[in-house]
């Protein structure tokens, strides 16, 4: 482990999209890269932290020098996230899964002249408000993500507020801004003192100017 301010502290990391088993052969997912979770916890680690990594099918790999526990679902993130605690700071940057289809098929859906499949789907476990509202064990900084198309301040400090996370990381991710799977991220830091815009800047950039604001709260509370 690299000697820094984040030296003797745990931090959780989620990253990259999840999985939702239709039947065997086929899934629900999302666009999410996985970049901007796997900057955040090379960040980290550079300044001197064990990095717990939780990542799902992710299109970039994951850091080195991080433990990752690799899943497909948001009910497999969850547990691995349980399981992972308790850490001084959680990062949540995973674009988990906000349904899966109910009832996964054992063998798979074959295609029949006329007629089309109907899928049930069931809402799944939010991940970064249950360990915002954890009793016992809590981390003392919970982060989320905003990925927002509009409104981006009004509704990230909404969602901070509904979460129960201390800070909010909010992006733009409307179409023309290229930050979905791109190389660039441009960020507002929603905490308890208001909005923070940051300059548009490299997602590496991101994760290290949010690694080193988690040392200094860290180091202060
Ligand atoms: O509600 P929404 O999905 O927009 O919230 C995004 C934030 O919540 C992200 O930090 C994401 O990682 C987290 N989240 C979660 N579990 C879910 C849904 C979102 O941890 N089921």
């Amino acid at each position: 482990l690299a000697e820094g301010p984040l030296s003797g502290r745990h931090v959780l990391v989620t990253s990259g999209p999840t999985h939702e088993p239709i039947d065997p052969v086929r899934y629900i997912a999302n666009r999410s890269s996985g970049a901007q979770g796997a900057a955040i916890a090379a960040a980290l680690r550079d300044l001197g932290a064990r990095v717990s990594f939780v990542t799902g099918p992710a299109r970039v790999p994951p850091p080195a020098g991080v433990e990752v526990i690799a899943v497909e679902t948001a009910r497999e993130m969850k547990a691995a996230v349980e399981a992972a605690l308790p850490a001084d700071a959680a990062v949540f940057a995973a674009a988990v899964a906000d349904w899966r289809v109910t009832a996964e098929k054992a063998g798979k859906i074959k295609k029949e002249q006329g007629k089309l499949p109907v899928l049930d789907f069931s809402e799944n476990p939010d991940i970064l408000a249950q360990v915002s509202r954890m009793a016992e064990g809590r981390p003392r900084l919970v982060i989320g993500f905003a990925a927002e198309t509009d409104d981006v301040i009004a509704h990230a400090t909404a969602k901070r507020a509904r979460k129960g996370c201390d800070w909010i990381v909010a992006n733009d991710v409307s179409p023309a801004t290229g930050i979905m799977g791109g190389t660039e991220n441009a960020v507002t830091l929603i905490t308890e003192r208001g909005a923070d815009a940051w300059p548009r800047m490299t997602k590496e950039q991101v994760a290290r100017q949010l690694a080193l604001r988690i040392a200094d709260h860290l180091s202060q509370h």
